[in-house]
């Protein structure tokens, strides 16, 4: 029998910063990144890796080209760090709870729309719970049904949950309706009930493949037979309103994609029939996942401020079924 077969061998000799560390790097998917992610320096997290792969008896990593990959007991050892690593987490902020401190990490991951949500809840769960380390990982739909599918995050805002997902607790938020936006001196603009099909003629500025706006706009499309004239695919919501601005096409975005400048600035919206695509988010994370205390708090927090975003998205639609009427 080898050593490292010995029962209570890998309890003896590997650490919990050891597979701190291995965790890191198969996550990131770099020696250099875990090495910064944690503020060592690189030999350290070779020596690191270098003993903990003696406890284990086989090698952890492969390295094909310039990239490192786990090898399939690279995999294995992953799985188990997670768990172990997650459940410490847990019980840090228990702790934490038990000395009446709110403190510990959120981690929460969201789809690009929610971008123009999520900062504002976070700003004021930060001043009520100053203590407590934030990160928001703005990703595309697939990504982020990705990154739930993962574990990486405490809380995921997606749009539509796909019926297969049927693992999740899911808890419906605001309203996110989809509109067509276009050039203030656009010809269109200021018409009323445009039929869809006329929209057939424009060139449209699209999100990438992946994005769950693009998904609904397509299908949307597709049920009236017919194709969007596609003049660029941009990867970001911003992008696309600079390329609308700069003339390029017309788009279908969030209209919380306009918070800050409104429906009177230099984008307008077009009264097209069929529109807005009345869509909605939700809040969701692993059924089975056991929430940390500042999780569960801030999904409470984030839910009693929906009224305010809902009330925000109506004023905005409102404006915009005055401006047409004047
Ligand atoms: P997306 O999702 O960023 O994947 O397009 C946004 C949305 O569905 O509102």
């Amino acid at each position: 029998m080898l050593k490292s077969e010995l029962p209570g061998h890998l309890i003896r000799h590997a650490t919990l910063r050891q597979l701190q560390v291995f965790e890191a790097i198969v996550r990131l998917g770099s020696f250099t990144q875990a090495a910064e992610a944690l503020f060592l320096t690189q030999p350290t997290v070779s020596i690191q890796i270098k003993k903990l792969s003696d406890a284990v008896g086989m090698p952890l990593f492969e390295q094909i080209g310039r990239k490192v990959f786990p090898t399939e007991v690279g995999h294995e050892l992953y799985d188990t760090c997670r768990e172990i690593l997650g459940s410490l987490t847990n019980l840090e902020m228990k702790l934490a709870d038990l000395h009446g401190l709110k403190r510990g990490r959120l981690r929460l991951a969201v789809i690009t729309t929610a971008q123009y949500l999520a900062p504002s809840i976070l700003g004021q769960f930060a001043r009520k719970y100053p203590q407590v380390e934030l990160s928001l990982e703005v990703s595309n739909y697939d990504r982020v049904l990705a990154r739930l599918a993962n574990n990486d995050d405490d809380l995921y805002i997606i749009g539509h949950v796909p019926d297969q997902l049927t693992d999740v607790a899911v808890y419906p938020f605001a309203p996110n309706p989809l509109v067509v936006m276009a050039r203030r001196d656009h010809p269109l603009v200021g018409k009323r009930n445009i039929p869809i099909q006329r929209l057939a003629k424009e060139y449209f500025l699209m999100r990438e493949p992946g994005s769950g706006i693009r998904e609904a706009t397509l299908k949307l499309f597709d049920q009236h037979g017919m194709q969007p004239k596609i003049r660029m695919d941009l990867g970001s919501n911003e992008a696309i309103k600079q390329a609308v601005i700069g003339g390029l096409g017309i788009a279908v975005l969030s209209l919380h994609t306009l918070s800050a400048e409104g429906t009177c600035g230099p984008i307008a919206l077009l009264d097209v029939a069929e529109f807005p695509i009345l869509r909605q988010w939700h809040i969701v994370h692993p059924r089975r996942k056991v929430l940390s205390i500042v999780a569960k708090t801030f999904l409470e927090f984030a839910i009693q401020d929906e009224a305010r975003v809902r009330a925000h998205i109506d004023r905005m639609m409102e404006d915009f079924q005055q401006n047409l009427n004047r």
